[in-house]
């Protein structure tokens, strides 16, 4: 395949057809994206649709506009602005990557340095060279895999293709416009060619694309079974006293390290009698919380005490009524509604 002209095809539907986005330069207009929005907007990009992360960008280039004043903030502060978005790891790794970048004076520019930056893996340091810096670096998501099935009709089923697709993706990336061409390729797959029913009428790649000639598009990327994902199963304890409710911060290490919580037993994979945090008359909350993880889907109840005294437990007693400005990562926000949520009967 002449390499040049399929860049030049999805370029041309790019320049006409780019999504806008807060943290994307106008392809065509002078100038280059900023490498710090360029990063933050990737980093909050992995595993998170464009429609979710664009409130969390807004909010966090208004609060902290430059690497630097993300660098100086407090590890509580990221770590609550974050919440909601999920897999909190990034959150951490997001703050160490902008001090380790504030403390060398700036981003690096090569996608080999970029992988030096704690929680810069291969596919972000890629995109940031690629998209900040205009560095030829090959650009490898979700879209760009199945985008490269379809083209190519690969019948090696996902993940042992990675490599097969990995070089197609090579193979056709350019020397020029590199950033935009990625993400003209990422806009292809999540507008057009996307997992079910492409839009192939309106597809710039459409006379190139093997599994279109085919007549069966949807079919690719082929899939390897998934093992089964095991359910976990635990309990948060909801303990109020005069209208304010207990709050702990999770260890920094492990499932959603570091954020603001209710006290919770561990997750086990079997159902468990536990003990309680404080000896009280506890109710069940009807419904448990279910949660899916990556690893585990997760059976929360949430167990509900009220108390006359303040009992001597570690954590921070948060008002009730304020609830929302607590910082609470989606798990505990529902297990918070379903313990104050009005009983019908
Ligand atoms: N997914 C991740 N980064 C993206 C980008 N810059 N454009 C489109 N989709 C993306």
């Amino acid at each position: 395949m002449p390499v040049d002209s399929a860049a030049r095809e999805i370029l041309a539907w790019y320049d006409a057809n780019a999504r806008s986005m807060p943290w994307r330069h106008r392809p065509g207009a002078p100038g280059r994206a900023d490498s710090y929005r360029v990063w933050l907007s990737e980093i909050m990009l992995q595993q998170t649709t464009v429609a979710m992360a664009t409130p969390y960008f807004e909010a966090f280039t208004a609060r902290w506009p430059t690497v630097e004043a993300l660098a100086a903030a407090e590890d509580a502060e990221v770590m609550s602005a974050w919440a909601g978005l999920g897999y909190y790891a990034r959150a951490r790794n997001l703050l160490a990557g902008a001090r380790a970048v504030a403390a060398r004076g700036g981003f690096p520019d090569s996608e080999a340095a970029l992988r030096e930056l704690p929680g810069v893996g291969p596919y972000t340091a890629a995109a940031v060279a690629a998209i900040a810096f205009d560095r030829r670096a090959v650009v490898v998501d979700g879209n760009v895999e199945r985008v490269m099935s379809r083209l190519f009709a690969v019948e090696t089923p996902l993940p042992a293709a990675k490599p097969e697709l990995r070089a197609r993706a090579d193979a056709l990336t350019p020397d020029d416009r590199p950033g935009d061409y990625a993400q003209a390729v990422m806009d292809l797959g999540a507008t057009i060619c996307t997992p079910r029913s492409p839009a192939c009428g309106r597809c710039p790649w459409q006379g190139r694309c093997a599994a279109y000639a085919a007549g069966n598009p949807e079919r690719y990327p082929l899939k390897s079974p998934k093992a089964a994902r095991p359910t976990r199963y635990g309990t948060a304890w909801w303990i109020e006293t005069e209208g304010h409710v207990l709050l702990v911060t999770r260890p920094a290490k492990g499932l959603l390290g570091g954020m603001v919580a209710l006290p919770t037993s561990e997750f086990s994979l079997e159902r468990a009698v536990v003990a309680a945090p404080v000896a009280a008359t506890w109710s069940r909350v009807p419904e448990p919380v279910r949660h899916a993880f990556t690893h585990f889907d997760l059976v929360l109840e949430v167990a509900k005490a009220i108390l006359t005294v303040r009992p001597d437990l570690e954590g921070a007693w948060q008002s009730v009524s304020e609830i929302s400005r607590a910082g609470l990562p989606t798990l505990f926000k529902r297990a918070a509604e379903a313990a104050t949520m009005p009983r019908l009967l």
